[in-house]
């Protein structure tokens, strides 16, 4: 992948907040995960990692900020805009200045328009690509009908190719190109639906129905995944945790995906099997040219295999670094207190290994001045408030 490819920024997450009633589950979050990138989200349990994973995928309809996914806005938040309008309203019965009446009132009619350009986009991102995509099908066979020269044999080729690009153009949907794979492998697996089932699944819900081609996709992807093509007619119990998990990522892959959120895909697993689904994901990436969102709560699973990192605690998140930055400059005090729990290789050195506990009411002071996500250094972002920052500064100079 070339450099320049890498800096095409695929996901972005911008100000996301998911609220369930008053749990504010995700609170505010940014961040954008580059093409070909992986992007480990780690925090503890509870912490608002699968609610951002499934906000991602529009499970839910997110309560505020917007997330785009190959330029297009996927999903929109309602909540500022609706808070704008309440805020103008209340002011509008309250003030009997003309001058500002009329900017209230202009406000309100702004917000109104976003939230239907919101609405709009939610609805209609997936068929606004399909559109992109059709276009581009038809520019590619016009010039290749010129290209064909009247060549009738070629042409009547590219004629049939040109009706079986559109229709699958005509029927792609742009989040299908974002798969999850779960937490739970035994959960999320239908036990009644054989491999071939489940892992054809998606294909058939697109609306293909060549019995033939479906089933060499999943032989295909079978090997790939490191599974034979003789597990396609078993069930899923006759399956170890590991070879679970193997299917979950066949599923997810068979639909040819940009991106791949792997929510914990290890956790449930032998540590001995962990490796091996790891270096599957990693060799995805290479062969398929994937993005991955890797979710975990343990920074040690997410050091090797990702490119940048994003620590969350309670719904907000506290640093985001490259993973190598993180680990050299720790800043914050939750990330220093996951990095502390992690057990060190060296005897002598793990027998005083002491552990951190974070407690934020003794971390920080934010009575009087307020913690915002700031870039210490180039690309490591820390939430803090000014002081924290002159601290955080004179902690990095120190480490050089
Ligand atoms: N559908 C839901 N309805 C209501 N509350 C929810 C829902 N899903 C999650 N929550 C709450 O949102 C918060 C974040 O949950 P989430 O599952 O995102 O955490 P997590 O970081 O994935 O944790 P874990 O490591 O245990 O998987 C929790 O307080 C949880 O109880
Ligand atoms: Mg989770």
């Amino acid at each position: 992948m070339t450099n320049e490819n890498r800096q095409e920024v695929l996901l972005k997450v911008d100000h996301l907040s998911q609220y369930f009633k008053s749990n504010k589950a995700v609170d505010d979050v940014s961040f954008d995960i580059k093409r070909g990138e992986v992007f480990g989200l780690v925090g503890e349990s509870g912490c608002g990692k699968t609610t951002t994973g499934r906000s991602i995928i529009r499970i839910y309809d997110i309560t505020g900020g917007s997330i785009y996914f190959n330029g297009h806005r996927i999903c929109a938040g309602l909540l500022e805009y609706e808070n704008a309008i309440r805020e103008a309203r209340k002011e509008l019965k309250e003030t009997s200045d003309p001058e500002r009446k009329g900017q209230l009132k202009k406000l309100i009619d702004m917000n109104r328009a976003e939230i239907k350009r919101a609405k709009h986009d939610h609805k209609y991102s997936d068929r606004d690509y399909a559109d992109e995509l059709v276009k581009k099908v038809k520019a590619k066979y016009e010039e290749d009908v010129k290209k064909a020269n009247g060549d009738s044999e070629k042409l009547s080729k590219l004629n049939k190719n040109y009706r079986d690009d559109l229709r699958v153009a005509r029927k792609t949907r742009l989040i299908t190109k974002i798969q999850m794979i779960f937490q739970d492998p035994v959960a999320s697996l239908n036990p009644r639906m054989t491999v071939q089932e489940i892992i054809s699944e998606g294909l058939v819900i697109n609306g293909i129905k060549d019995k033939e081609y479906i089933q060499e996709k999943v032989y295909e992807i079978l090997e790939l995944v490191g599974l034979t093509r003789d597990h396609a007619g078993r069930y899923p119990h006759e399956f170890s945790g590991g070879q679970k998990q193997r299917i979950g990522i066949a599923r997810s892959v068979i639909m040819k995906p940009d991106m791949i959120i792997a929510d914990e895909p290890v956790s449930a697993l032998d540590v001995s099997i962990q490796a091996q689904v790891i270096n599957l994901l990693n060799e995805l990436r290479e062969s398929l040219g994937l993005t991955i969102l890797f979710i975990a709560h343990d920074l040690s699973v997410v050091k090797y295999f990702s490119d940048r990192i994003g620590v969350m605690y309670y719904g907000k998140m506290v640093e985001l670094a490259s993973s190598d930055e993180l680990f050299k400059h720790p800043l914050h005090p939750y990330t220093k207190s996951l990095l502390s729990s992690i057990p060190l290789p060296d005897p002598r050195s793990e027998r005083v290994r002491v552990r951190e506990k974070y407690n934020p009411l003794q971390a920080h002071d934010y009575t009087v001045n307020k913690p915002s996500m700031r870039e210490i250094l180039p690309g490591h972002f820390v939430m803090c408030n000014d002081e924290e920052f002159k601290a955080y500064q004179k902690e990095i100079k120190e480490a050089e």
